[in-house]
C-alpha cells in the first residue's frame, strides 16, 4: 500500500496543493441499487439503452465525448493513482479502483509524515475517530455520511458535531450532508461547525446552468443566510451561538 500512496502525495505535492484530503468512507464501493437499475455502472458497459441516449444527444456526444477522447484519451479515473487509471471502459477497472479494504490509520499517519501541507479526512462520523485523527497529527475533519450515499442508516454527522467540536482541540471542524438551505449552514455553525460543505445543490446548479448556475446558486444560498441571520437578530457569523438550536 505505501508503495501507491507515496507516489500519489508526490503527484498533488507536484500539482501545487497545500491541502491532502484523505476520504475514509469508501473502502468498497457501495450498492447503488438505482445506478444498478438505470444501468450506470463502472465499466461503463455500451448496452443497447446507452447506445441509443448516446446517439439521440448528438451535442453530447460531439461536444463533451467526443472532445474529450479527441483531446485526452479514453476518460479514466484520474485520481485514483499516481499514474493514469485504466479507461472507464475497461474490464479491470473495478479490481484496480476497488481494493482500499485495508486503508486504516497506519496509512494516515503514513501520509502526515509525508505530506507538509494541511491534512484533511473526510467521512468520518464517530468522535473516537475523530480523536484519533487528532493524535495522528490531522488538521481538520470533515463529518460527513457521503450525503447518504454509502451505507443505509448511517446518522448524519451534525449528530455528533457537538461532541466532535467541544474535543476539536485546534483542529477544524468541518460537515457536509443535506445542506440546502441558509439556516442549515447556521444550525450546522450554531452545532460547533468551523465550515460547511456543499454538494448537491452545487452540482445541479451546474448541471442546470454551468458556472453562472453554480454562481446563482452561491448567490442564492448567501442571500438566505443574510437574511436568516437577520431574523434571528445575529449581526455576523461569529454571533452564531449553540442556544439558536434547540433539541425537542
Ligand atoms: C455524484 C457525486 C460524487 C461524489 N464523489 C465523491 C468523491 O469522489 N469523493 C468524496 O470524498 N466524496 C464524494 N461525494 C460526496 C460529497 O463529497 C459530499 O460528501 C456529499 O455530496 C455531501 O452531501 P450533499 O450532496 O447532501 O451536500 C460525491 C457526491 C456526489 C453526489
Amino acid at each position: 500500500m505505501p508503495e501507491r500512496i507515496e507516489p500519489l502525495i508526490d503527484r498533488v505535492a507536484a500539482a501545487g496543493y497545500d491541502t491532502f484530503v484523505v476520504t475514509a468512507d469508501v473502502p468498497v464501493p457501495p450498492n447503488r441499487e438505482n445506478n444498478i437499475r438505470n444501468g450506470f455502472q463502472v465499466p461503463l458497459a455500451i448496452t443497447p439503452r446507452v447506445f441509443w441516449d448516446t446517439v439521440t444527444h448528438p451535442h453530447w456526444l460531439f461536444g463533451t465525448w467526443a472532445r474529450t477522447v479527441i483531446n485526452h484519451g479514453m476518460p479514466h479515473f484520474e485520481n485514483m493513482d499516481a499514474q493514469r487509471g485504466p479507461p472507464v471502459l475497461a474490464k479491470n477497472l473495478m479490481r484496480n479502483i476497488g481494493a482500499r479494504d485495508q486503508l486504516a490509520w497506519k496509512h494516515v499517519e503514513l501520509i502526515r509524515k509525508k505530506w507538509k501541507g494541511k491534512l484533511v479526512v473526510k467521512g468520518l462520523i464517530s468522535p473516537a475517530d475523530a480523536k484519533i485523527a487528532r493524535e495522528s497529527g490531522v488538521d481538520g475533519v470533515m463529518l460527513s455520511n457521503h450525503g447518504g450515499r454509502q451505507l443505509d442508516y448511517t446518522m448524519s454527522g451534525l449528530r455528533t458535531l457537538p461532541e466532535i467540536a467541544a474535543e476539536a482541540k485546534g483542529m477544524m471542524i468541518m460537515v457536509d450532508g443535506g445542506i440546502r438551505r441558509g439556516t442549515d449552514v447556521i444550525k450546522a455553525l450554531a452545532l460547533g461547525a468551523h465550515f460547511v460543505w456543499v454538494g448537491r445543490p452545487f452540482l445541479y446548479a451546474a448541471i442546470a446552468g454551468g458556472q453562472a448556475g453554480v454562481q446563482r446558486a452561491i448567490g442564492l444560498l448567501k442571500a438566505e443566510i443574510d437574511r436568516d441571520l437577520a431574523l434571528l437578530g445575529v449581526r455576523k457569523l461569529s454571533e452564531i451561538t449553540p442556544d439558536l438550536v434547540r433539541k425537542f
